[in-house]
């Protein structure tokens, strides 16, 4: 074995770190940094590994309308997270009590294992009454396991999964929970404020 192999000790986690934080000195623009960001997640869904440790991770609960959500890592310099979400396979999240925004915050949500369907949504009121919000769907598509789906401000979206176990990996400019989001109920038309994911800190590779 060579010296060079044998010192290669980097997990795929530890080199998506590395190389957002290296990102992130040299690109200040949120939008050239979240669209920059699409191939180091991609690296992390496709590791095998990480698909593994994944089988260890706790299903997230949902408690008094929020969600749970691992919480492996955040930048003390970037406060940039990587969160998990785990979706049960005996519970349906269907999509009029998920549909939302993630407030200021740039999200980028990738697929590890399962399928889910990835609701995008807009509003076409005008934002004149509180509580009130019209939106229509825009897309809808069924995503697999490396699917990558960049959440800009304030974007309206579900992601809907039934019968199957998922899992995806969350990188956040900022860690949620702790600032209010938009909640939408399009068959009422209806629109609230609450908070994010309770975050759980999880070990990576258990
Ligand atoms: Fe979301």
């Amino acid at each position: 074995m060579s010296n060079a192999a044998s010192t290669t000790t980097e997990t795929s986690f530890d080199r998506f770190i590395r190389k957002t934080r290296e990102l992130f000195s040299r690109e200040s623009d949120p939008e050239k940094r979240w669209v920059s960001l699409h191939p180091f997640m991609k690296e992390l869904l496709e590791d095998p590994n990480v698909i593994e440790a994944s089988q260890k991770w706790p299903v997230c609960q949902r408690i008094d309308n929020r969600t749970q959500n691992l919480l492996f890592y955040e930048d003390p310099d970037y406060k940039f997270v990587l969160n998990g979400m785990v979706f049960s396979a005996d519970r349906d999240y269907g999509v009029p009590d998920r549909l939302h925004d993630h407030g200021h915050i740039y999200t980028l949500y990738g697929l590890l294992d399962g399928k889910q369907r990835i609701l995008r949504y807009e509003r076409i009121d005008d934002r004149s009454k509180p509580d009130y919000a019209e939106v229509r769907s825009v897309s809808n598509s069924e995503c697999g396991p490396g699917e990558i789906d960049l959440v800009r401000p304030w974007e309206i979206h579900a992601e809907a999964s039934a019968g199957e176990r998922v899992v995806a990996l969350i990188a956040r400019s900022e860690r949620s929970g702790g600032f209010l989001q938009g909640r939408y109920v399009p068959e009422k038309n209806s629109y609230w404020q609450g908070y994010g994911p309770i975050q759980v800190p999880t070990p990576f590779y258990g």
